[in-house]
């Protein structure tokens, strides 16, 4: 949200008045005027159903609407939000904290050059800075400083939309830009899952990575309205005693003795 300011800095009086109360309250989108892609419902109902409180799995929600949308856009919080049951607003309120989240257009390939003190100290901002001037001319790529992202052990370093790359070195960022913009995997011998690691059986040399594939060129998602088929469980079967958790607050039906 834009604040109101005066000239001089100072906030505008009234710029965080209360809400109107006497104003209608938000509704929920109407399922039969907000077609919804079925594989993103289904995606989005398979994350409400891990949780108690549907409200749990805003995030996750969100997130897949971004990969199908490219960002939060208006008509993507549409979507999750007629699928959760929830206003519009409550999720922009989720999106606009979270900064993997974005609530304007931007480029759908993300790179991110992490700029916080081990990458800095090893010249992170430069590389931010070569990385943004590289691929400043590529509308499908956004590339942004980010603070640690936990692998401070290859700094500088950098995810390309994920996978982990560094120490990059300033004689690779060329190279390593024209990967991104042709969508090639970025330095295969300076991502992260791919060094060996002190455990024997984690990212050992034999280990076969799955091949990059950078995120499509998106198109305009066509909502269905066709059944969604079942997905199959990632889980194990069900262990004896299995039952749903309790239902948290919110979902709570009000008991009319509890006022007694
Ligand atoms: S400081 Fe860059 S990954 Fe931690």
């Amino acid at each position: 949200m834009t604040v109101p300011r005066f000239g001089h800095g100072s906030r505008v009086p009234g710029w965080d008045d209360a809400v109107d109360l006497t104003k209608d309250p938000a509704t929920l989108p109407d399922p039969a005027t907000t077609p919804v892609p079925a594989d993103l419902r289904a995606e989005i109902e398979r994350h409400m159903a891990k949780y108690p409180d549907r409200r749990s799995a805003a995030i996750p929600a969100l997130a897949a609407a971004q990969r199908v949308h490219g960002w939060c856009s208006p008509e993507a919080v549409e979507q999750v939000a007629c699928v959760m049951r929830l206003t519009p607003a409550y999720l922009l309120a989720v999106a606009s904290f979270y900064d993997m989240l974005d609530t304007r257009p931007v480029g759908h390939r993300r790179v991110y050059v992490c700029t916080n003190i081990s990458c800095s100290l090893c010249g992170g901002r430069e590389l931010l800075g070569r990385l943004q001037a590289e691929l400043a001319d590529d509308p499908d790529v956004q590339v942004r400083g980010f603070e640690c992202l936990g692998a401070c052990d290859i700094a500088p370093m950098a995810s390309i939309d994920g996978v982990y790359v560094g120490p990059i070195e300033d004689g690779e960022v060329a190279e390593l830009a024209r990967q991104v913009r042709d969508g090639e995997e970025p330095l295969p011998d300076k991502q992260l899952l791919r060094r060996p690691s002190a455990d024997p059986h984690a990212n050992t040399r034999e280990w076969t990575p799955q091949s990059f594939a950078p995120p499509a060129k998106l198109e305009r998602a066509t909502p269905s309205n066709d059944p969604v088929p079942p997905e199959p469980s990632s889980f194990g079967a069900p262990m004896e005693g299995d039952a749903a958790g309790p239902s948290a607050p919110i979902e709570q039906a009000p008991n009319p003795e509890d006022d007694a």
